[in-house]
């Protein structure tokens, strides 16, 4: 009984002095100031675990289809490159001035599986920068970031500049089917 009194009342001073530390304001929320080892430890665990159960069973569409894998480009480059960068392309202001930093996809997408990818794009990371984009976009659309993602893992900064500035005949092809696409509207 004696020794589970002792354990009660250092479990009620310990909740103490951590109202008083968190009322105190001592605690640096700068994102100049990196958090010390073991907090960035719980952080960054409690997030990749979190990521590995809940992605668990997601079932993988066939990912290799190239409009899907063109779409996800677009996706990509409007909304993901800001913030962690591409192929030859580094983080724009705001990736470089988040913490934690915004990691480069390509060694993420080498080291996690579609399945994973995909719940993080749709879910987001609470308390990080990293949006969750299943208010906005449908699965499908999620499931195409994901195909270019796995393509652009081993894209050399060279490929990935190409995308943005097709060769001049693909240019050409896709604004004659622009005209058309106009002249059968008129
Ligand atoms: C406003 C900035 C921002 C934008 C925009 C953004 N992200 Fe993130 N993303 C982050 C941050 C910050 C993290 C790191 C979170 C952490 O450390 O837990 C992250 C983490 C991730 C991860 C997990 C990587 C890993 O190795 O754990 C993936 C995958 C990811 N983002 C994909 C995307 C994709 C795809 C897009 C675009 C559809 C995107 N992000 C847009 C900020 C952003």
């Amino acid at each position: 009984m004696k020794t589970v009194g002792i354990i009660v009342s250092v479990l009620v001073v310990e909740l103490i002095l951590l109202v008083i530390f968190v009322n105190s304001g001592l605690y640096n929320v700068s994102t100049m100031s990196p958090d010390p080892g073991f907090i960035h430890w719980i952080f960054s665990n409690t997030s990749d675990n979190s990521a590995e159960h809940y992605s668990k069973g997601i079932a993988v569409p066939a990912l290799t289809d190239s409009s899907m894998i063109v779409e996800g480009y677009g996706h990509y480059h409007e909304m993901c490159e800001t913030c962690h960068g591409a192929p030859g392309v580094e983080r724009s202001e705001i990736g470089q001035g988040l913490y934690p930093h915004p990691p480069n996809l390509v060694h993420s997408a080498k080291e996690m599986g579609p399945g994973r990818l995909f719940w993080v794009i749709k879910n987001g990371i609470k308390s990080t920068g990293m949006p969750g984009f299943g208010k906005t976009h449908s699965d499908q659309k999620i499931w195409a970031i994901v195909a270019f993602l796995e393509k652009m893992k081993d894209m050399t900064p060279q490929e990935y500049a190409a995308l943005q500035n097709p060769p001049a005949a693909e240019k050409n092809t896709e604004l004659k089917s622009h005209r058309d696409h106009e002249r059968k509207r008129m």
